[in-house]
This record gives C-alpha cells, sequence and structure tokens, in this order.
C-alpha cells in the first residue's frame, strides 16, 4: 500500500511573486495530501538537496527572466550534473511553472528549458491538463489557464506589482497543477506497488 507520495517544489524567485506562486503549488498538491516541501534553489541546503533526492516529485518553477529561466534556476541546474549521470531523479515526476511581466512575455521558452531540464534527468513530465482560458468571447481574464498554457503553469504578474498582487487566476491554475503532480504521483506509486508485487 503506497504511503502519500512526497513532492518538492524547487523555484527561483528574485522578487517574491514565483515565490508566491510556489507556494500555491504547494497548496494544491497538500489538498491531496501529498508531503511537500518548498525548496528555493539559490540557497539549497544538503539537507535540501537530499529530500529532492527522496522526493516523488519535483515541481519546478522559476521567474522568467531575459526570456528563459533566471540565472539563478540555471545555476541550480547546473549544480544537478552529477546526479544526472548517475540518475538519481531518473523515474521521478516533474512539472513546471513559471511567471513573468508581460503577458506572453517569452515565458514559453522557459517552460521548454524546464521540461529539458527533466527530460535530461530522465524525469515523467506532467502537463497542465487544463484547457486554455480567456479565448472566448464568453471567457475572462479570471478562467483558469487565463494565458493557455498546455505544457505547465504560465503565470503574468504587472512589474509595478508586489508578491501579494499575484492574480488570483494564476494562484488557481498552480494550486491545479500541484494538484495534479500529486494525483499522477499517487498513480504511478501505486502501479509501481502492483508491478512490484507481481
Ligand atoms: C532581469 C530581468 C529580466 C526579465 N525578463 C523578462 C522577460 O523576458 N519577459 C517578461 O515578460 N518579464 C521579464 N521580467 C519581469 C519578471 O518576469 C517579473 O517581474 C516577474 O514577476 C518576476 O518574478 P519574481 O518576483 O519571482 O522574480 C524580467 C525581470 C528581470 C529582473
Amino acid at each position: 500500500m503506497s504511503t502519500h507520495p512526497q513532492i518538492c517544489v524547487a523555484y527561483h524567485s528574485g522578487f517574491g511573486h514565483t515565490a508566491h506562486l510556489a507556494e500555491s503549488v504547494a497548496a494544491g498538491a497538500r489538498s491531496t495530501g501529498a508531503h511537500v516541501h518548498l525548496v528555493p534553489v539559490d540557497t539549497i541546503t544538503d539537507e535540501q538537496w537530499h529530500t529532492l533526492d527522496t522526493a516523488d516529485a519535483i515541481i519546478f518553477g522559476s521567474a522568467t527572466y531575459m526570456g528563459n529561466v533566471a540565472a539563478a534556476f540555471q545555476r541550480f541546474a547546473e549544480r544537478t550534473g552529477r546526479r544526472c549521470i548517475e540518475g538519481t531523479w531518473r523515474d521521478k515526476v516533474a512539472a513546471g511553472f513559471t511567471n513573468s511581466g508581460a503577458k506572453a512575455g517569452d515565458k514559453q521558452s522557459t517552460l521548454i528549458s524546464l521540461a529539458v531540464f527533466a527530460a535530461q534527468h530522465h524525469m515523467h513530465w506532467v502537463n497542465l491538463g487544463l484547457p486554455p482560458g480567456w479565448n472566448s468571447s464568453a471567457g475572462s481574464e479570471d478562467d483558469l489557464n487565463r494565458l493557455g498554457f498546455w505544457l505547465g503553469a504560465g503565470a503574468a504578474t504587472d512589474v509595478d506589482l508586489d508578491a501579494a498582487s499575484v492574480h488570483p487566476a494564476d494562484i488557481e491554475t498552480c494550486r491545479h497543477l500541484g494538484a495534479r503532480v500529486a494525483a499522477v504521483t499517487a498513480q504511478l506509486r501505486a502501479g509501481r506497488d502492483i508491478t512490484e508485487a507481481a
């Protein structure tokens, strides 16, 4: 019988907006009973590296800077080189989220970078699992997935607003991602239990 999955949210946020969304991702995962750890990658400790290594799933998040992940996230990614070679994170579940100033902001590149990072670790990428919001005359900016991503959760926060002003629809979209990853991880663990017992 599987226990609840262990999920890490490993993120970088320079000014707090993406950190706010990381909390939402974590809250979504916790709502399913998962055990969740938040790991700010720029200050990662040895204990947090261990938590990543033993997690069932890692949800990666980065603010979009210059149309890609922030340098601090990439520094973290490059520090995982040995784990990549040794397959430490192989077959863990992965997903990603990002936040930018502009509504589009070239942040698709950030999600792609996160997905490629996960693929290099032989992880299983989970997509957002929501239809695009705000894409018809009946839609609104309060729709879930209001910016219309499939690969992961994409948020936008006006650059002159503080972290507490992250858009409520983006918060809900990130909660959804966290819950979805937790559910998929639980399904995968249950399947592994069955195949190992057979
Ligand atoms: C160095 C730098 C580069 C940025 N590049 C982009 C960008 O390419 N596209 C965009 O829409 N916003 C860009 N922004 C705006 C940030 O994505 C936005 O302010 C975001 O909310 C920051 O998230 P954070 O508070 O988690 O760091 C940039 C901000 C900085 C500081």
